[in-house]
């Protein structure tokens, strides 16, 4: 590397996560096609020009053979991805199992299953033995590509393992990881039966991150009453050695939003949208079909605002595209069919011979057809997962998550507000109702009351009220971006090791 300052001007990032942001699809035996996705890590690291990011994660599928392999490494090294293969009982007990049925539903407060808390331990243990596994396995190919200075950035909580797989292979690697679902509190966490193990295993980064303060407040708790060490104003000391913790609350890429509504196909969109709905308030929800997200009670929210406003019956439409995911855990199975049962109840009691109140779609948007959406809902009424927004003719839109890390829906909605200075109704439990809150009709969304009381204040709110809560939003979306997000973990990261260092000396 060219050093600057003694720093490299261009370091090596390896960001790991569970997920390569591609999907893969086998053409054949050799040969596969691939398609980048959007996600919020992608579009932060795209961003980032002061180090040269490379993905190590899961493909997505299954590639037993040996020639599949081979070729999906190097169709996905144009793309500076890394594959890290796991067979179909890996995925089942450490993704299916671990991931998504234990530490999901337990860091958004939906406790631990009921069956692994009574009698199958030895499902448990055997998903937590998966899990380690699979950490593992990724360590074994950070651990192959790992240059002496790169930076390795662990994600999420598929991999609260992997800081220490790293520090067992280098200790003088350069480990960061952070968590984008809530950190529960340590009375929650202590429900674990691996409580103690996984905290230990992440306090072998250096630099631990969470979207919000009190998300960091939670986890030096838990490592202070469950394991006893020391919490100080920095971090968590075990034996003079310092884990350093601290928020970072993630941004979106908003100028990408923003540049997004000139396009030409989506101004189509927006028009094509306008003619379907003539006449009709359009509230949005866009979520992915999760149950921390709260859509049976949004569902219910706005059936109580039609039981309790006749008037509106016929003026407002609900968009809910809920995006399918993890279909394999039998949790988000149950919810698919809740999520319908509702529709179809409210569409039969409120809906007449030429509208129906709610269309709801179980599939993703592409990220034209989304701004549209968005933009649509911001001149008319939209609903978001966890909010509701509110817009010049209507007024309102809704996002009503139990419980997430940050929801990035809700930022995305404001920067696509433009001039409509559409509401938005956000759940208290979002992280984001700590940086939007000022902005938002904040609500609790288990209060179908209060959520249906909130649709009304939402479309009753004057323009100058409006103007006020969207300026507040807009300005933070637009000033706290994804790309900054990045660059200050990655800085604060090299900062940590350096002052670690520097302490060792002394
Ligand atoms: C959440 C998690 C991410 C995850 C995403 C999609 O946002 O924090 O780590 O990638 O959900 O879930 P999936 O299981 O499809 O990767």
């Amino acid at each position: 590397y060219e050093k600057q300052d003694g720093r490299p001007s261009r370091q090596r990032l390896l960001v790991v996560a569970n997920r390569l942001p591609v999907s893969a699809i086998r053409r054949g035996e050799d040969s596969w096609s691939l398609e980048m996705s959007a996600g919020g890590l992608v579009s932060a690291l795209l961003g980032v020009k002061e180090f040269e990011a490379r993905w190590i994660g899961w493909a997505g599928v299954n590639v037993p053979d040996e020639i599949g392999q081979k070729a999906l490494t190097r169709a996905l090294a144009d793309k500076r991805c890394i594959p890290v293969f796991l067979d179909e009982e890996i995925v089942h007990q450490y993704y299916n199992g671990y991931c998504n049925n234990i530490l999901w539903p337990l860091f958004h407060y939906l406790g631990l299953p009921q069956e692994d808390r009574l009698a199958t331990t030895r499902s448990f243990q055997s998903q937590f033995a998966a899990y380690k596994k699979a950490n593992q396995m990724f360590a074994d190919v950070v651990n192959e590509h790992y240059e002496e200075g790169d930076v390795v950035w662990c994600h999420d909580y598929h991999l609260m393992f992997l800081p220490k797989c790293l520090k067992d292979y280098d200790s003088k690697m350069k480990v960061g990881w952070f968590l984008h679902t809530p950190f529960p509190s340590s009375e929650i966490h202590r429900t674990l039966p691996s409580r103690s193990e996984l905290l230990r295993a992440v306090l072998a980064a250096d630099l631990v991150g969470f979207h919000t303060y009190d998300y960091a407040r939670h986890f030096v708790s838990a490592c202070t009453r469950i394991l006893g060490l020391e919490g100080t104003p920095e971090g968590v000391e075990d034996q003079g050695r310092l884990t350093r913790v601290a928020a970072f609350p993630i941004g979106i890429d908003s100028d990408r939003f923003i540049r997004g509504l000139e396009v030409p196909r989506v101004q189509d969109h927006i028009k094509e949208l306008k003619e379907r709905f003539a006449g009709r308030k359009v509230m949005l929800g866009v979520d992915r079909l999760d149950m921390i997200k709260g859509i049976p009670q949004k569902l219910l929210a706005f059936e109580k605002f039609l039981e309790e406003n006749p008037t509106w019956r016929e003026k407002v439409v609900l968009l809910q595209i809920a995006v399918p995911t993890r279909t394999d855990v039998p949790e988000y199975q149950k919810l698919t069919s809740q999520v319908h049962e509702i529709v179809g109840r409210i569409n039969g009691r409120f809906g007449s011979l030429i509208a129906v109140p709610i269309h709801h779609l179980d599939r993703s948007l592409d990220f034209h057809a989304l701004c549209a959406l968005y933009a649509v809902t911001a001149s008319d009424i939209s609903f978001c997962p966890l909010f509701f927004f509110v817009s010049n003719l209507s007024r309102c839109s809704i996002v009503t998550s139990l419980r997430d890390g940050m929801n990035l829906v809700s930022y995305e909605f404001v920067a696509c507000q433009d001039a409509k200075r559409g509401v938005l109704i956000l759940s208290e439990f979002a992280g984001a109702a700590q940086s939007l809150g000022a902005g938002a009709i904040l609500v609790n969304p288990w209060n179908i009351t209060e959520v249906a009381n909130s649709i009304a204040q939402a479309l009753n709110m004057d323009s100058e009220e409006r103007e006020k809560r969207h300026k507040h939003n807009f300005s933070h979306v637009t000033a706290h971006t994804a790309q900054e997000w990045a660059e200050t973990f990655v800085s604060e990261l090299n900062d940590t090791v350096v002052a670690a260092q520097l302490r060792t000396r002394q």
